[in-house]
């Protein structure tokens, strides 16, 4: 028997509530902040997270479903969101539009991760990004917009972990200064964490095979190495916080596991936090637009997964409200009552109810199957009734029965 490929879920009806939930809270918090809806396509260009997500990410690295379509294109399925907005961002001008443009968008992302817990193959993300605006206040609003999710969503003990890796101009220093900390331990280091040794140094802090070591902790601190500008920008970020009593830990570890950004990274991590725990993580990326041969534009934005924000509301016992139908169901005695049963469905659905027709057994299997699919009345129709020309209802709840004249129907369902 075939099985949902590895690393995949169906979202079946009864987990539904939890996916309306989680996606009608982000949406209305993005819209709060003033961030429209994008939808970019499933696949792009390969080239596209090849260059700006970075050569060597584990994503880039390991994680990308890439493929050659039947026309010779390099196509990969989206492992992320950003560069894609940006890539239509530059695509449709909407430089032109006033800046910044904030935009959000949930859609699936697909990598080929090992799975277990909260990490899938196909996990879908919430993200926002704005771009055009260097504004340290914007950094704030998007800070803020994650923890507000988090708010909205009733969600306990999520905490903020924030970093500043500085600008392009001042990388150079503080890849040196890594260097420096790491070359007398490079015979401990594994081969992947040696050739990032040499290619991509950050990287190194952000190794699985290092997390937790002394010689971690001891590296040299990016917000050591920052320009005069990203100085400015990161004290004026940290004084919005402060101001709004917006609490969070820095740790100079944290780099992320994408080569675009720039100043300011952060993530959400629940109270106990595992490595791989984090809800959500973003940061700016000043330089991603012009990689992508657009004029220097900044932007900033994050992502959150869907999944591991369910996982979250489930462990906190979280309930949201039924999403799925609980239709009229319309049962019947006899083939006549049948066709009729037939019509009056038609009608309650006419009237903007929800309406089945019952399963063709006995009156006792029918209103059985009512109360299996959760119905709270059920409307049946005999000989007696259509020669009344009246539907006996029936509430599910009590097991009340009451006749009324099908002319009634209106009333009857209001009732
Ligand atoms: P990311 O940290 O790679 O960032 O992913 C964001 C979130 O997606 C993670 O915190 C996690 O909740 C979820 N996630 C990632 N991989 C998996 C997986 N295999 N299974 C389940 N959930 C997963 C980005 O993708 C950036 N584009 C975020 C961003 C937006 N930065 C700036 N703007």
């Amino acid at each position: 028997m075939y099985q949902a490929p590895r690393g995949t879920t169906d979202i079946l009806p009864a987990e539904q509530r939890f996916w309306a939930f989680v996606q009608t809270t982000l949406a209305e918090a993005a819209r709060a902040f003033g961030y429209a809806r994008i939808d970019t396509p499933l696949f792009e260009d390969t080239g596209l997270f090849a260059r700006t997500v970075g050569q060597e990410t584990d994503i880039v690295q390991k994680e990308m479903y890439s493929f050659q379509d039947r026309g010779g294109q390099e196509i990969t399925l989206r492992p992320e969101g950003t560069a894609a907005v940006c890539r239509a961002y530059l695509e449709h001008g909407l430089h032109n539009q006033a800046q910044p443009v904030r935009l959000y968008y949930l859609c699936p992302m697909f990598r080929y991760d090992r799975p277990q817990a909260g990490r899938f193959r196909q996990l879908h993300q919430f993200g926002v990004e704005a771009i055009g605006d260097s504004d340290a206040a914007v950094d704030f609003e998007v800070i803020q917009l994650a923890m507000e999710c988090m708010r909205r969503l009733g969600l306990e003990g999520m905490h903020l972990v924030l970093n500043t890796i500085g600008d392009a101009a001042d990388r150079p220093r503080y890849l040196a200064a890594l260097r420096e900390h790491f070359r007398p331990h490079l015979d401990h280091l594994g081969g992947d964490d040696r050739r990032r040794f040499e290619s991509s140094p950050l990287r190194l802090l952000d190794s699985k095979e290092l997390a937790g070591e002394p010689l971690m902790e001891s590296a040299p601190k990016s917000a050591d190495y920052l320009g005069p500008e990203a100085q400015a920008h990161w004290d004026e970020l940290r004084g919005y916080l402060d101001a709004a009593g917006l609490a969070y830990a820095l740790d100079h570890k944290l780099v992320r596991g994408l080569d675009y950004y720039t100043r300011t990274v952060f993530e959400v991590h629940p109270e106990r936090a595992g490595a791989q725990s984090a809800v959500g993580g973003g940061g700016r990326y000043d330089g991603l637009i012009e990689q992508l041969d657009g004029r220097p534009t900044p932007g900033i934005g994050f992502a959150m997964g869907i999944e591991r924000l369910i996982l979250n509301l489930r462990e906190q016992g979280a309930s949201p409200a039924e999403v799925n139908p609980r239709p009229v169901v319309v049962a019947y005695r006899g083939a006549a009552a049948k066709a009729a049963a037939v019509r009056v469905a038609g009608s309650v659905r006419g009237l903007g109810a929800q309406a089945v027709l019952a399963p063709d057994r006995s009156l006792k299997g029918q209103l059985r199957y009512a109360s299996a699919i959760g119905a709270q009345r059920v409307l049946i129709l005999g000989d007696a009734e259509l020669a009344k020309g009246t539907v006996t209802h029936r509430d599910m709840a009590t097991g009340d029965q009451r006749e009324a004249a099908l002319s009634d129907l209106p009333n009857l369902l209001a009732g």
